[in-house]
């Protein structure tokens, strides 16, 4: 494992799975910082070697460090820590089981891999006396999952707020910002290179969701996996919405929202209506950023670029300094207790918040009366009504509704019975609003 070098000082060997942005980031980092890494680490951490696809392709890399075979990792005795930036579930999950199995740290920027399988990861690392740190999984650069382990620790949390999808926040932005509609807002953010060819993961909610569970997880110490997180993504979203959520003095985002009440967590992630003067409401672009709210501390906020080469390089390269100095001083697995299943999931119907409903209704008599009753009928009640003058060629409304807060159960069945009212033509939009 790690050896000597000038006599007494040990030194850290690094193997590096995956070259791309971020991998070809790390590497130039533990080049450029080695003077800062040995002040902080105790020890020189010494790249040994870096597995690629393609071996041909031309890098700014010493050649020697290549290698197609991942054994050269695995079997290599002075490799101490693999950091795996390949991303995605396969085979990013297999290697890092290997590595553990092997003895080996870990520290990978994969929240697939931790948010679907970082329970068992854990506790193997665990049986085989070395760590996993995943630190740039969430958020890029933006410190989330040590101080959720480490700094807040004290405290009971209540709620998790975040804006931890930096491609479906700049859409949303361009759509409040510009008055774009979602698919020209979706084509400039992938022109611009923040959104991937394919985007489905981002704008389905997906890889918000896969964050939100480690977020969770660790916020109120259980398990939360990401089948447990309500998904709604932001394609249905129309410009009208924003238009109205402007008037109504709120922005749309999509929001990340954990919440622990009576020992059942709530999560899920959708759009919302969000006040207008809320931090969270101002956060644009592709930034991220996270608010968390603990019994101690009152509310705090987490805010920086959430991706990216370097913001995910600093995180990457700090969990690589926090493993290289427990190596040192021969500190062995991880103080932090595994988590266990200890909290149940609060089902999306069971939740309580308030609503903005927009609909095409026929212009008649009567009609706001029939609306109001299907809502008074599951005791909803409306907080305030918009409707602007009719078209007259056919005669078509459009109204929007803000209620007071209500069952997301009572509110389904409500829009249930409004689709049937003959009246209404369209229900357009339905959002949640978080006040
Ligand atoms: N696709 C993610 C985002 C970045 O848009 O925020 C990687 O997690």
């Amino acid at each position: 494992m790690s050896s000597e070098v000038a006599g007494s000082q040990m030194s850290i060997g690094i193997g590096l799975m995956g070259l791309g942005k971020v991998g070809g980031r790390v590497a130039k980092v533990l080049q450029d910082r080695s003077e800062v890494i040995v002040q902080q680490a105790g020890c020189p951490s010494i790249l040994k070697k870096v597995l690629v696809h393609d071996p041909a392709k031309k890098r700014d890399i010493d050649f020697h460090l290549i290698t197609t075979r991942v054994e050269d990792i695995m079997g290599d005795p002075e490799i101490d820590i693999v950091v795996e930036v390949i991303g995605g579930e396969h085979p990013a999950w297999e290697y890092i089981k290997q590595a553990i199995f092997r003895g080996k740290h870990v520290v990978t920027a994969n929240k697939e891999v931790m948010a679907k399988h970082g329970v068992e990861l854990l506790a193997l690392a665990r049986e085989h006396e070395v760590d996993i740190l995943y630190e740039a999984s969430v958020g890029g650069g933006i410190p989330l999952i040590t101080p959720l382990r480490q700094d807040l620790v004290a405290n009971k949390i209540s709620t998790i707020y975040a804006i931890i999808n930096g491609t479906t926040n700049h859409i949303l932005t361009m759509m409040s910002k510009e008055g774009l509609s979602f698919s020209p807002a979706l084509r400039q953010a992938q022109q611009l290179g923040y959104a991937e060819a394919n985007p489905s993961d981002d704008i389905e909610g997906r890889d918000a969701a896969y964050k939100l569970a480690i977020l969770a997880s660790l916020a109120f110490h259980t398990i939360v996996r990401p089948e447990d997180v309500y998904c709604e993504g932001i394609a249905f979203l129309d410009e009208h919405d924003f238009r109205y959520a402007k008037e109504l003095g709120y922005a749309i985002k999509l929001l990340a929202i954990a919440k622990e009440r009576n020992d059942s967590v709530e999560v899920r992630v959708h759009p919302v209506f969000i006040p207008a003067e809320f931090l969270l409401a101002k956060v644009d672009g592709v930034y991220n950023a996270v608010q968390v709210e603990g019994d101690l501390v009152g509310k705090m906020l987490f805010y920086g670029e959430g991706a990216g080469a370097l913001p995910t390089s600093s995180a990457i390269v700090a969990d690589i300094i926090s493993l290289a100095q427990k190596i040192n001083l021969k500190v062995k697995g991880s103080p932090w207790p595994l988590s266990s299943y200890c909290k149940t999931i609060t089902p999306i119907s069971e939740i309580e918040t308030r609503y903005y409903i927009r609909m095409s209704i026929a212009d008649h008599p009567g009609v706001l009366a029939q609306i109001a009753k299907a809502l008074g009928d599951h005791l909803i009640s409306i907080a305030s009504v918009i409707q602007k003058e009719s078209e007259v060629s056919t005669q078509t409304a459009e109204i929007v509704i803000m209620t007071y807060p209500a069952k997301e159960k009572a509110m389904q069945q409500a829009l249930k019975e409004m689709e049937k009212i003959a009246v209404v033509k369209e229900i357009a939009s339905f959002i949640r609003v978080e006040a």
